[in-house]
């Protein structure tokens, strides 16, 4: 049998690996930590790098069986932000030296809302001079869609396959056309095709979701050699129908503890791409963000959606900072960041470094000219 040592100083973990890191407590677990922390410095350094999370509407055509927002809640009332208020949100965010932001809806793929984005998009390179990088995370669209989001100035998209598990996808998803587990990965192909640093990621600690099976979440995300991961606790939400199975459910904080346990053994295998601090964690724990910043994430998405709507994008219970204003967000964040020693990368896009490191090498070098 490996020891914890052992395994700590592979390059390359194994399921069996990966499995025994998921498992550890105490002195263990806390080696993990700072064994991710100590690669995340090395190979990526301790900037943190922000993204301005801009919650464009909440309006949505999907069901899926966890999420707050979906089409069949009748108790959520619907908004979409007017063109305005997005530029006011990409402008804080300029103001601020935020460097990036993210553009992120409920899924439509209606005509009006894609040309809408489109808009957007340009508007937002044009008044910010191309500065402010874009992330979008808009959902399954067709290819065409994405091609053209992209050529309007997004280079980064996220799109969560939720569990890499087709079982699993299927106990938390409608069974239809429109949330199909062979779409989600067509789309995730796309994304790349399109040119975008393509981002995914999973939910932790669902209803009957196993060890194993996260262990394969982190396998799948290194097989698709994924440029950057968002992953968080799930949390239930009590107006879906996922909260029938709350029961079931491993405490919150158990969940919380198997997250930053992803995203350090994730920091492990993949030691050079974005991992951002998922918003679910400080709706777990005040400092949960800031805490897997210190396991080995190193990006955060303050939320700079007008505070009025904060409320009304509830994906999960107990979301938190829906009562700050964008500027009170903006002070605190900074005040969390270096409390924990790292620095926050101010102007700077940030991208991944992985992303980064394979394009390059596609390119044509003097040598091949
Ligand atoms: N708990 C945690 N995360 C959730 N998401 C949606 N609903 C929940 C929930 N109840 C995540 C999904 C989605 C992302 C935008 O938010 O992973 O892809
Ligand atoms: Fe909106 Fe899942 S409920 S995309």
């Amino acid at each position: 049998m490996t020891t914890l040592t052992e395994i700590l100083k592979k390059s390359f973990l194994d399921k069996q690996d990966i499995l025994t890191l998921l498992q550890t407590t105490g002195e263990d677990q806390l080696a993990l930590f700072r064994k991710s922390r100590e690669i995340t410095d090395f190979q990526i350094g301790n900037k943190v790098y922000l993204r301005g999370l801009i919650e464009y509407s909440n309006v949505c055509a999907k069901d899926c069986l966890y999420c707050g927002i979906r089409k069949s809640n009748r108790k959520q009332a619907r908004y979409v932000l007017s063109d305005e208020e997005v530029i006011a949100c990409a402008q804080h965010a300029l103001d601020n030296h935020y460097g990036s932001i993210v553009i992120q809806a409920g899924e439509r793929s209606d005509a009006i809302f894609t040309s809408k984005i489109t808009a957007i998009l340009k508007e937002i390179k044009k008044m910010s001079n191309g500065t402010l990088g874009v992330t979008l995370s808009l959902g399954e669209q067709k290819l065409e869609t994405y091609q053209e989001w992209f050529e309007a100035g997004a280079h980064r998209y996220l799109l969560r396959i939720e569990s890499s598990n087709p079982k699993m996808f299927a106990k938390i998803h409608p069974h239809n056309e429109l949330h199909s587990f062979e779409r989600r990965l067509k789309a995730l192909h796309d994304l790349r095709k399109a040119g975008f640093q393509l981002g995914t990621g999973v939910m932790i600690g669902l209803p009957f979701q196993t060890l194993d099976q996260m262990a394969d979440d982190l396998l799948f995300l290194r097989n698709l050699k994924v440029d950057m991961v968002g992953m968080g606790p799930y949390i239930e939400h009590q107006d879906t129908p996922l909260y029938e199975a709350s029961d079931f459910l491993l405490p919150r904080s158990e969940r919380l503890d198997l997250a930053f346990k992803m995203i350090a053994i994730l920091r492990l295998m993949m030691p050079e791409i974005n991992i951002a601090a998922a918003t679910a964690l400080q709706a777990i724990d005040p400092m949960g963000r800031e805490k897997a910043i210190k396991y080995g994430a190193n990006i955060i998405m303050p939320n700079i959606t007008p505070t009025v709507f904060r409320n009304q994008y509830k994906l999960y219970e107990d979301k938190p900072c829906t009562d700050e204003s964008p500027v009170e967000c903006t002070s605190c964040l900074e005040a969390r960041i270096s409390m924990i020693g790292s620095e926050i990368g101010y102007d700077e896009w940030g991208d991944s470094k992985y992303f980064l490191k394979q394009n390059q090498m596609k390119q044509p070098t003097a040598s091949t000219l």
